[in-house]
């Protein structure tokens, strides 16, 4: 076959993969309208609409001219990075769309959107009867989805593999289990600390019309591009979309402008992500990000690493000062600083310290396992759950929103997906540790120049997209492969002087 054909061949696979992200582009659109703007009763229409397009992308991913192209095309041509791993991702995208059945596909978009509205209502109103044949339902169609594409793989690694390319349990078994050691001996560090935190000072009114503005503004000076994205409310955060039109969304709690503002931080570490992909790649297989690990370390980098951090505060307080006056005319700098790092063991996840966060991904990790391996049935998940609970933080949940059932994870069928949250703070401790040799970030934090690190960040990882796998992006960057040690020394070094330890 001539180069020519070669060619031909990879671009006529390119416009297929161009109408797929189209289309996928616009399942997103439909989960954020599901989100922030749909009425309640808009569901069951909502769980239709999305089977069906699920159903129209699954036939598009699994066209029969896609298995020929692959077929006979030559993938140790002369390709340049980017179009090899365009290549390795849409064989990898066609061999798994082509194990699943389209009505599987159809029932677990489905599902989804019926599982996630009953959990909504079940909450707010304690009353779980509807929800639970529907979440059982839920893992079990996940159950059949991981067996239909893992192959020799374990359920859970065949799953994980969809979040974190290339991970394993074994592998990520020993690396957690340190990690929670370590972290470990950190907690009764600080718990043993003679210089305690108490973050009731800063609770107060903080009312919604002035945390916006503040919120607003340190995401804009991050470099998020309001043009192509917006911030709306939602009852849980997240972002979304690419390219021109990538959306956050953010919740108001009146008496904590923490949560807001953090909030935002992290969607818009997400948003800089996406915003700062190569846009004319962004419809190509390996166009989008390299994992969603990676994508994580993105947003935990400026929520955590920089968002509370001594420098950013130090331009960033007097600000906060003019828009709340109370409490912080009466909060020292520094004493405000070790209140925003308050580190202590609690029942839910989202508003987990950086210490005990990741204690929460390991144990949810193992739980994960034992349901998707039918070593755990839903019925004896929430008793399992307070054990395991018990076991980790020393308290049980007395309520099930307080315990199993905080996540909206597993009632949207999503397992496997929790280690992307601890690989993410590891990624994001050790590109910040990188960053920090090459640029003076403190210097800029305390200035308020945040574009510098959006740049870097660009630079050595965005503009890639999913060009390199998560580890082999990791070396480039760091030099190093992943480890726990960076995330160890950053949170030693933070915490030691937040509660005055060595
Ligand atoms: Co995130």
């Amino acid at each position: 076959m001539t180069a020519q054909v070669q060619i031909d061949q990879y671009q006529e696979l390119m416009k297929r993969y161009n109408e797929i992200h189209h289309l996928g582009s616009i399942a997103q659109l439909l989960q954020w309208d599901q989100e922030v703007m749909m009425p309640r009763e808009g569901g069951a229409q909502r769980a239709e609409q999305l089977a069906a397009l699920q159903k129209v992308i699954h036939a598009h991913n699994t066209a029969p001219p896609i298995g020929e192209i692959l077929a006979t095309i030559d993938f140790n041509a002369d390709w340049t990075d980017e179009q090899k791993a365009d290549l390795r991702e849409a064989k990898k995208t066609y061999d798994l769309a082509t194990k699943v059945p389209a009505d599987l596909v159809a029932e677990i978009a489905r599902l989804e959107v019926l599982t996630t509205q009953s959990w909504v209502a079940a909450r707010q109103s304690e009353e779980y009867d509807d929800f639970w044949p529907l979440f059982k339902s839920t893992l079990q169609r996940r159950r059949e989805y991981a067996d239909a594409i893992r192959g020799e793989r374990c359920r859970y690694d065949a799953l994980l593999d969809l979040y974190e390319p290339g991970e394993t349990s074994a592998n990520l078994r020993p690396l957690f289990a340190e990690l929670r050691t370590q972290l470990r001996g950190i907690l009764e560090k600080i718990q043993g600390s003679s210089h305690p935190t108490n973050p009731a000072a800063l609770v107060t009114e903080y009312p919604e019309e002035k945390q916006r503005p503040f919120s607003e503004k340190v995401i804009q000076q991050m470099g998020y591009n309001l043009k192509a994205g917006r911030l709306d409310v939602s009852a849980h955060p997240f972002c979304t979309g690419t390219g021109g039109d990538v959306r956050i969304t953010t919740r108001y709690n009146k008496n904590n402008f923490t949560e807001a503002l953090f909030g935002c931080m992290h969607e818009t570490g997400h948003a800089l992500y996406e915003q700062g992909l190569n846009r004319e790649r962004l419809p190509f297989p390996a166009g989008g990000a390299a994992s969603l690990g990676i994508h994580e370390s993105q947003s935990r980098m400026w929520e955590n690493m920089i968002g509370r951090s001594e420098p950013f505060w130090e331009y960033f307080y007097p600000m906060l000062k003019e828009q709340f006056p109370t409490p912080f005319n009466n909060i020292a700098p520094d004493e405000f600083w070790r209140l925003i790092n308050h580190v202590e063991k609690s029942f839910i996840r989202t508003e987990a310290d950086e210490v005990t966060y990741n204690l929460h991904i390991i144990m949810r990790f193992e739980v994960e396992e034992q349901l998707l391996e039918d070593k755990l049935s839903i019925d004896d998940l929430p008793e399992y759950w307070n054990h395991q609970f018990q076991q980790d933080f020393g308290v049980t949940p007395t309520s099930l929103k307080q315990g199993c059932i905080q996540d909206i994870h597993w009632p949207a069928g999503i397992f496997g997906y929790f280690p992307t949250y601890a690989l993410g703070n590891l990624y994001a401790a050790q590109f910040y540790n990188t960053m920090t040799q090459q640029l003076p970030v403190n210097e800029l934090l305390s200035k308020g120049e945040l574009l510098p690190i959006r740049e870097w960040l660009r630079e050595q990882i965005h503009q890639y997209g999913h060009t390199y796998a998560p580890g082999d992006l990791c070396k480039r960057v760091t030099g190093k492969p992943l480890s726990i040690q960076p995330m160890l020394s950053y949170l030693n070094e933070k915490y030691g002087k937040v509660y005055n330890f060595s």
